[in-house]
C-alpha cells in the first residue's frame, strides 16, 4: 500500500525489536527502505533477528543489547548510534507486563513494569529528543500503548497506569517539541498474537470465550496491518499528525466499554430481534 521508498534514508530504532510486534514493525520499516537499529536485553535474540532480516531483505540492521530501565545505557547507545548519523525515528515498543492481583503486587513488581514501560519510553525519548533539538534535526517518536490506558485494566494495573503516562508524555512533548520539528504519536494495538504477550496475558484456561470472538471484526489483527499503520505514522506523509494515539483493534475496546449485552446482540437471530421488538 506504500511507495517502497517511503522510509528510504531514515534510520529507525525499535526498542524490544528482537521479537514480537517490534520485529514485525522493523521488518516493514526495512521493506520500505529504512536502516534499522534494534535493542533488547538478550543479545542472542537480537543477533538472530538481525541476521534473519538482513538475509530476507538485504538492508542494514544494527543491534544494541541494553535494558530500557537503565538510563545511562540508553544514553551510551544513543551516542553510539549517532556516531554513524542521526536517528530519524524512535519506536518505544519494549514492554513488561504480567497478570497479578494488585493487592499482592510488591513495590518491586510495580516498579519492574513501570520502569520498563514509562521510564524506559521516557529515557529513550529524552535521549533522542535532546539530540534532535541540539542539531535542529527532525525526528518522530512512536510509542506502542494500549487501550487499557484509556479504560484501565483490572489485573494489569501497573501496565495500564504506565501506558497512560506514555500517552501523557506523547501529548506533552508534541506541543513542547512541535516547534522544533519533533513529532510524537502513539498506537494502541488490540489482539495481535505474539508469543510473549499471549503466554502472559491469555494463559490457557483463563478465557470464558475465544478471544477473537470478543472482537467486533471477529478475528485477530495481522502484524502487517499494525506495521503499515506504524509506517505511515512515522513517515513524512504524516507530518501534520502529532500528539495523537491511534487505536487498531477491530473495535474491541468499544465493545468492552459497551458491556456484554452488545456482544451477545451481535449474534441474535431474527427471531430474537422480533421477540425484543414485541
Ligand atoms: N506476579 C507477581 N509479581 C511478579 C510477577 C508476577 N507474575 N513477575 C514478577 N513479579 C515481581 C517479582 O516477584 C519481583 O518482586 P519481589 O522482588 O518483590 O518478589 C519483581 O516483580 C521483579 O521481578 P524480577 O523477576 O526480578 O523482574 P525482572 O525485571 O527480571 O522481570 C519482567 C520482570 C516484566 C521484565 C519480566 O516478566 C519479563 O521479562 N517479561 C518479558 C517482557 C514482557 O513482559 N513483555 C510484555 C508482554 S505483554
Amino acid at each position: 500500500m506504500f511507495r517502497t521508498d517511503l522510509l528510504k534514508g531514515k534510520k529507525a530504532l525499535i526498542t524490544g525489536g528482537g521479537t514480537g510486534l517490534g520485529k514485525s514493525i522493523g521488518r516493514r520499516y526495512m521493506e520500505l527502505g529504512a536502516e534499522l537499529v534494534i535493542c533488547g536485553r538478550r543479545k542472542e535474540v537480537l543477533e538472530e533477528t538481525a541476521e534473519e532480516l538482513r538475509k530476507e531483505l538485504g538492508g542494514k540492521v544494527s543491534i544494541f543489547s541494553c535494558d530500557v530501565r537503565d538510563s545511562a545505557a540508553i544514553d551510551t547507545m544513543m551516542t553510539e548510534i549517532w556516531k554513524t548519523g542521526p536517528l530519524d525515528i524512535l519506536v518505544n515498543n519494549a514492554a513488561g507486563n504480567f497478570i497479578a492481583r494488585a493487592e499482592k503486587l510488591s513495590a518491586r513488581a510495580f516498579d519492574a513494569v513501570v520502569n520498563i514501560v514509562l521510564h524506559g519510553a521516557a529515557y529513550c525519548t529524552l535521549a533522542a529528543g535532546r539530540r534532535w533539538i541540539e542539531a535542529g534535526h527532525k525526528g518522530s517518536v512512536l510509542s506502542i500503548v494500549t487501550t487499557a490506558a484509556m479504560t484501565g485494566s483490572a489485573f494489569t494495573m501497573a501496565s495500564a497506569a504506565a501506558k497512560a503516562g506514555v500517552i501523557a508524555m506523547t501529548k506533552s512533548l508534541a506541543v513542547e517539541w512541535g516547534p522544533k520539528g519533533v513529532r510524537l504519536v502513539a498506537v494502541a494495538p488490540g489482539l495481535f498474537p505474539t508469543e510473549g504477550a499471549w503466554d502472559r496475558l491469555y494463559p490457557a484456561g483463563s478465557q470464558v470465550q475465544a478471544q477473537e470472538l470478543g472482537v467486533p471484526a471477529r478475528r485477530y489483527g495481522q502484524h502487517i496491518e499494525l506495521a503499515n499503520l506504524c509506517s505511515y505514522l512515522v513517515s513524512d506523509e504524516a507530518a501534520y499528525i502529532t500528539g495523537e494515539s491511534v487505536i487498531i483493534d477491530g473495535g474491541r475496546w468499544m465493545q468492552y466499554v459497551g458491556g456484554p449485552s452488545n456482544r451477545a446482540m451481535q449474534d441474535w437471530t431474527d427471531e430474537q430481534w422480533d421477540a425484543m421488538r414485541k
